[in-house]
């Protein structure tokens, strides 16, 4: 470079490029040819950018020579997750956000001894640890209220409102698992149901968890419940999941094998995500999870847990202030959402098998250098790359491939 100004094409295509950071720069006159300098630049870009640049230099009459010393890849941060169920005691990181002590418009905000009730039963999930029963919790005749108030108020709306498959576990719940207006049924007995409908299980939780444990844990077929009430004042309304939000939107849900299979499937393709992509998974959990419309016979019925645990929530879901889309994983996962009132935009899946292979589909473009398989007899994750994912898979194919076949030859039909 002959002076000074020579770096202004470096500079000005630098400036082009954007998403650029120079982490060391320096010059100094050149040695061998003292009209010349020399500049020295550290560089923090993407591939493409980088070119821009390099071609702009090599571009200008200004520059004599250029040279790249090193190209080095940026280094990929790992994201810790859980392999084995047990890991989910270390998944209890907590957003503090919408809890009582810390904010203003909770209902329980300006009442001490609601405070203390609920940390009294938030602190059991702090102790709480994997393979150990869910301690039962001895609800106050005004919890049992809270609950009876908002189970009867909703119990009205599910025949016009909530989906065929919420509808009838709601039934077995209330013949097998005791659930009834008059008292909160203990997240233990609610576990064992589950287990037994479609293998998920709850674990206690003291408060809104990070959405990356949250997720992690519906790998596992675990979903991370609260056990405390909302406040008596408000039963209508909570900022926060409390029992009553899990108990009447999730577990009904959680207990149908499609959607199960589509809770877990979610969760097994957030394991090592990128932070970016955990934002989207989220998303798409909120818009189908907590917040998914689904049609039956040409009519919208909610399927979201959101709206299943609250009269205003599902009342508002169908009707005429809502916009509803189609759901489409790419475009949901980017939608905006508020998490503080009714939802004015919501989406609609034709049906669960729609849902699920829209879902697939979604996944497959996600960027992970591994994939990973749920093994339910250690209750483990296996991680599959090309060497392992072909034996993993044929193996597994094989024992069905066999059972069918039994079961054809048994019952003499060609197969
Ligand atoms: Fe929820």
């Amino acid at each position: 470079m002959s002076n000074i100004s020579s770096f202004l094409p470096i500079l000005s295509a630098l400036h082009q490029n954007g998403k650029i950071i120079i982490t060391h720069i320096e010059s100094r006159k050149s040695r061998t040819e003292k009209e010349q300098h020399q500049l020295f630049m550290q560089l923090v870009c993407p591939h493409r950018a980088f070119d821009n640049v390099c071609s702009a230099a090599e571009q200008s009459p200004l520059i004599r020579e250029l040279t790249v010393l090193e190209e080095k890849e940026p280094e990929k941060k790992d994201h810790w997750f859980p392999r084995h169920i047990s890991d989910l005691d270390k998944c209890t990181h907590l957003i503090t956000r919408f809890e009582p002590d810390l904010d203003y418009d909770h209902p329980g905000f300006a009442d001490k001894n609601y405070r203390l009730r609920r940390k009294e039963i938030a602190d059991i999930a702090f102790e709480y640890k994997h393979g150990q029963e869910i301690p039962r919790v001895e609800y106050t005749d005004e919890e049992n209220a809270t609950w009876g108030h908002v189970y009867s108020k909703l119990k009205e709306l599910f025949p016009t409102h909530a989906c065929k498959e919420h509808i009838q576990v709601f039934n077995f719940l209330e013949e097998e698992c005791g659930f009834s207006a008059d008292k909160i049924p203990q997240l233990e007995d609610v576990s064992n149901f589950l287990k037994r409908k479609t293998g998920f299980q709850l674990r206690p939780v003291a408060g809104l968890l990070t959405a990356r444990d949250f997720l992690a844990s519906l790998a596992f077929r675990t979903f991370q419940c609260t056990q405390y009430v909302r406040h008596g004042g408000k039963p209508d309304h909570s900022p926060e999941p409390d029992c009553i939000h899990e108990l009447l939107g999730h577990v009904p849900m959680l207990a149908d094998p499609k959607f199960a299979q589509f809770a877990q499937e979610l969760g097994l393709a957030t394991l090592g995500v990128s932070d970016e992509d955990i934002e989207k998974f989220a998303t798409l959990f909120w818009f189908t999870v907590e917040f998914g419309l689904c049609k039956e016979q040409g009519e919208l019925r909610a399927y979201g847990a959101g709206m299943l645990s609250s009269y205003g929530e599902l009342r508002n879901s169908l009707s005429d202030e809502v916009t509803v889309k189609p759901f489409d994983p790419p475009t949901t996962a980017v939608q905006e959402y508020k998490d503080d009132d009714y939802q004015p935009i919501l989406f609609v899946v034709e049906s669960f098998d729609d849902m699920m292979i829209k879902m697939r589909q979604y996944v497959a473009s996600i960027e992970r250098d591994f994939d990973v398989r749920y093994d339910p007899y250690t209750q483990s994750i296996k991680i599959l790359d090309h060497n392992t994912a072909l034996d993993c898979v044929a193996q597994g194919l094989q024992n069905d491939v066999d059972t069918l076949l039994h079961v054809m030859n048994r019952f003499n039909k060609p197969v």
